[in-house]
């Protein structure tokens, strides 16, 4: 008995297999639907090439970056995998949004697959929180930079901010733990949890078929009626093995035009990660440049909007997309309105992310841009503000001139000394010439010293 014939008598793989490949498939399957393959097929090429990462790395302070040294410059092969790793990273990024772009404005999220959607929209936020704690792995100085920034905004989080800052930094401060959480979030709990979503929308797909592309009788179409169309498409439509060599096709694509990349422009290493550098202006992945530029468009108190509501209610009405609108019309012609506004989240998404990636320092970010965004740093601002400290020094360049300019006050006095002196100037320096905060509450004090503290 051969193999095949041995199996399929204890497994029935043999019409597991003929139901799979030699099937019919919607008329009009084209091209544009190779993007969820495709960005399937670009995980598993970073499940591969973080796979033969893993056998070098080290997730310790002292190592990481001599670790990831070592892979650039000695391991054969090891610049290629790792500037494979991180280009495909991007290109992940790039044909998960456009997959969802296409199937959103194929109408493809409604009546019966709804759950598919939402599965594929969960599977996009693993997708963004592989990079963000991917970025953190090698220690430069852009890594640790981007994960202060952003560890900083998970702390406007109302109510919870300061639990999950802890809890994704293991501390106070970006430091050992935090690496070590980054890097089992990034090769333990999100792999797993990738791959098991991956399973579960694959198993939707295969079951509840390619959609069909929404033109002509489909434009428009009614649960009740749904099956019979579908079938009638169907019967219209190409076998399955055709578009499967358009997969093909855009897979090998994919993978030459990564390895070219890889090749061509590597991956970068900055230098070794400096908690005390002062000057560096921290920048995050490219494609979280939208949320990063919404920073500096909603400043102070309101940075609360961009840091979190923003992107949580987004998130949010991305996933209940298919119970929030669930009119019959498929084609992007017969529904305006979604039409419309997601076209104008688009560009807005696009002009952000442009704006993010040609204006590298935004203003006023220059030496703690990190810490500014602390709520508690940004209340001690506030403070500042509102006691009107500026009219007499300056900080950063703005401000008053009859007092000291503070831009450094806090690597020339500690915060003990300075508690003291700004609440009641004369007791520390007699004849002072500065007015005193004696009335000021001490949660207020505490807010104020901490934010001079931070000025250095
Ligand atoms: C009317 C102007 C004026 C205002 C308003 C003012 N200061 Fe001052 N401040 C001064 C002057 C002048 C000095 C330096 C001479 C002195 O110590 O009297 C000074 C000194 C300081 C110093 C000490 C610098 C050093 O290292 O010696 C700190 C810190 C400071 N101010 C913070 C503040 C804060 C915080 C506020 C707001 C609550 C504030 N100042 C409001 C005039 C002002």
């Amino acid at each position: 008995m051969s193999l095949g014939a041995w199996l399929d008598d204890r497994l029935g793989t043999r019409s597991l297999a003929a139901g799979f490949f030699y099937r019919r498939i919607p008329r009009a399957v084209g091209w544009p639907h190779t993007l969820g393959s495709a960005t399937l097929f670009l995980l598993l090429v970073q499940t591969v090439t973080g796979i033969f990462l893993a056998f070098y790395y080290v997730p310790s302070v002292e190592h990481a970056y001599g670790s990831v040294q070592y892979i650039t410059e000695q391991v054969p092969f090891g610049a290629y995998v790792r500037g494979l790793h991180r280009w495909s990273a991007s290109l992940v990024v790039i044909f998960a949004v456009l997959h969802l772009v296409r199937v959103f404005f194929m109408g493809a999220y409604k009546y019966p697959r709804e759950t598919s959607w939402v599965v594929g929209v969960l599977l996009l936020g693993i997708i963004f929180a592989f990079g963000f704690t991917g970025y953190l792995l090698p220690w430069d100085q852009k890594a640790y930079w981007a994960t202060v920034v952003g560890t900083h905004i998970a702390e406007w989080a109302p109510g919870v901010g300061d639990v999950v800052a802890r809890l994704l930094r293991g501390g106070p401060e970006v430091g050992i733990r935090t690496l070590g959480r980054f890097f089992a979030f990034h090769v333990l709990f999100l792999p797993t949890f990738l791959w098991l979503l991956v399973a579960v929308h694959l198993f939707m797909v295969i079951r509840q078929g390619i959609a069909p592309p929404p033109v002509g009788r489909l434009a428009v179409i009614r649960p009740e009626e749904y099956r019979d169309r579908y079938e009638e498409s169907k019967a219209e439509g190409a076998s399955f093995l055709e578009h499967l060599t358009r997969d093909s096709v855009v897979a090998l694509a994919l993978l030459l035009i990564a390895s070219w990349l890889a090749l061509r422009y590597g991956a970068p290493l900055e230098e070794i990660a400096d908690a005390t550098t002062t000057t560096y202006v921290p920048r995050p992945e490219w494609y979280f440049y939208f949320l990063f530029e919404l920073l500096w468009v909603f400043p102070g108190r309101w940075t609360v909007l961009p840091a979190f509501w923003i992107p949580v209610l987004g998130f949010l009405a991305l996933l209940l997309l298919p119970f929030l609108d669930r009119g019959p019309a498929r084609s992007p012609l017969r529904r305006p309105v979604a039409s419309l506004a997601a076209t104008a989240v688009l560009v807005g998404v696009l002009f952000l992310t442009y704006k993010g990636a040609t204006a590298p320092a935004p203003p006023g970010s220059a030496p703690v841009a990190g810490a500014i965004l602390s709520p508690e740093l940004q209340k001690g601002r506030e403070v500042f503000e509102a006691q009107g400290c500026g009219a007499c020094h300056t900080v950063a360049g703005q401000g008053g001139a009859s007092g000291p300019d503070l831009s450094s006050i806090g690597s020339l006095r500690d915060a003990a000394w300075l508690g003291r002196f700004v609440r009641d100037p004369e007791a520390v320096k007699a004849g002072s010439a500065m007015p005193d905060s004696k009335d000021l509450g001490g949660e207020d004090l505490s807010a104020l010293v901490g934010y001079l503290s931070s000025l250095k």
